[in-house]
């Protein structure tokens, strides 16, 4: 007996039981329900265009989809965003991540850090830095600082061990690290070279932008950076298999490839990575920020040089080393009185002045921008009781042992406290810098006495 029509299979040529579904519901997140969480962050117009694109222009039935991943948009924000950062920067490969520190864990792995091996950090920048190498399973080993509160390539050798594999230079706080000398102690011991770049996008070393020097650049495009948005991050390289290692940290081992559930393309590819997708609405609002990065750092750079070329010299004062005066971002400028009670008068005056600056002191709070106040590193404390990967045998049973504590780095010890940062903006006009300088010069001549032959500013 012939089936009813609507009991016979599809396959056959039979009624299909599902045509079509009723149930609509709303999408996951509207794109106005959407928009009105981001206006509430008061960004520009022209932002908010951004993201609105962004939400309108992926919506694959339930709402806006708001990542990289499975898009079929011939190039996504987060696309986007890395050709841009490669052709702002110069760089062959660029990665947007969700952090600067998501950026550095992936940059460490890709240089090879991992059980039993070192990595040379400075003793003053970020906690983040040495926070990455931990993270990446290896130790991190602070090196002292010279006057430009970069790491001092003077003090790099003698910390080599068969166990370094990196040195993690950070450009600090708007400054660049002397990368001429770095890059040449790299070479010779066979290191690579991880940049920190989160307090200097935009920072150059003899043309080169900072990020582009050493074999891997981390940056930080954080909400508090002079260029972020939100929370992001980005890495830089010109070597595809240096790109491909942080791909695999950043991209759940191997998911960012063509065909992402494929075995092995060849030996060593694919290791266990972790998710640092950049989302889509992160990337729309880079763009905005990455773009407009170059006039950003042009105008501090212009404030601090017009301010610099305006200050007289004083015996009792060291200004911070430039390493690269041209390179600099420079939104600060700063300078070492002779004793921190010398510091506090001149900053008690300059404030008088109206001239906003600040030094730590003696008694500072604990800050982990320097090494000795770093805890979650120099108490060794692990994240299990095992205490990895400070007890790690690869590590002990290879010569390594380390302790942290104030006292090993005692130039950073030193300058890190005695510090005078003088804050400057972007939109000081050139009467700003004038009466900034007039105001500098006056305090200093008030405290110390005037010497054409004491160190320059520039
Ligand atoms: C030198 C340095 N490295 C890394 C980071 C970490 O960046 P993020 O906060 O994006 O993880 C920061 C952030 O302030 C930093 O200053």
């Amino acid at each position: 007996m012939a089936k009813k029509i609507d009991q016979q299979l599809a396959l056959q040529g039979g009624m299909k039981a599902v045509s079509t579904i009723e149930g609509k519901g709303e999408p996951k997140i509207g794109v106005e329900e959407f928009m009105s969480v981001a206006e509430r962050f008061g960004f520009s117009e022209k932002a908010l265009k951004k993201m609105r694109d962004a939400a309108e222009a992926d919506d694959l039935g339930g709402g806006p989809f708001l990542a990289n991943y499975y898009s079929d948009l011939p190039e996504t924000k987060v696309k986007a965003y890395e050709r841009i950062a490669r052709e702002t920067f110069g760089a062959k490969y660029a990665i947007g991540v969700t952090s600067g520190t998501a950026a550095l864990n992936c940059a460490f792995v890709a240089a090879g850090v991992g059980p039993g091996k070192e990595v040379i950090c400075p003793a003053i920048g970020f906690y983040a830095t040495a926070a990455a190498v931990v993270h990446s399973k290896g130790i991190p080993i602070f090196c002292d600082v010279d006057e430009s509160l970069g790491m001092d390539p003077k003090k790099i050798e003698g910390l080599i061990t068969p166990r370094t594999v990196a040195l993690a230079p950070t450009h600090v706080m708007g400054t660049v690290a002397d990368m001429t000398a770095i890059m040449r102690i790299a070479r010779k011991h066979k290191l690579k070279v991880v940049e920190d770049c989160a307090q200097s996008c935009g920072g150059k070393v003899k043309g080169k932008h900072v990020g582009t020097i050493g074999d891997l650049g981390c940056f930080s495009i954080s909400a508090y950076k002079i260029v972020g948005g939100g929370e992001g991050g980005l890495i830089l390289t010109d070597d595809l298999r240096l790109y491909e290692r942080c791909q695999g940290i950043a991209e759940c081992g191997g998911l960012w490839r063509p065909d992402r559930f494929a075995p092995p393309r060849y030996k060593g590819e694919l290791f266990s990575g972790t998710n640092y997708r950049m989302p889509e609405l992160e990337a729309a609002i880079d763009i905005v920020q990455l773009r407009r990065m170059p006039g950003t750092v042009k105008r501090f750079h212009n404030v601090k040089m017009r301010i610099l070329k305006q200050l007289k010299t004083f015996r009792e004062i060291r200004p911070q080393t430039l390493n690269d005066p041209d390179g600099e971002v420079g939104y600060a400028l700063r300078f070492f009185p002779e004793t921190i009670g010398l510091g506090e008068r001149i900053v008690e005056a300059l404030r008088a002045e109206g001239i906003g600056c600040g030094m730590r002191g003696e008694h500072g709070a604990p800050d982990w921008h320097v090494y000795h106040s770093m805890f979650p590193i120099t108490t060794k404390t692990g994240a299990t009781s095992e205490g990895c990967p400070y007890t790690c045998p690869l590590y002990t049973g290879n010569g390594g042992a380390v302790e942290y504590q104030r006292g090993d780095c005692p130039v950073a010890d030193d300058l890190f406290d005695r510090n005078i940062s003088v804050g400057l903006n972007q939109w000081f006009t050139a009467q700003d810098c004038r009466n900034i300088a007039k105001g500098v010069n006056k305090v200093l001549g008030a405290f110390c006495t005037e010497d054409p032959r004491a160190k320059a500013w520039v």
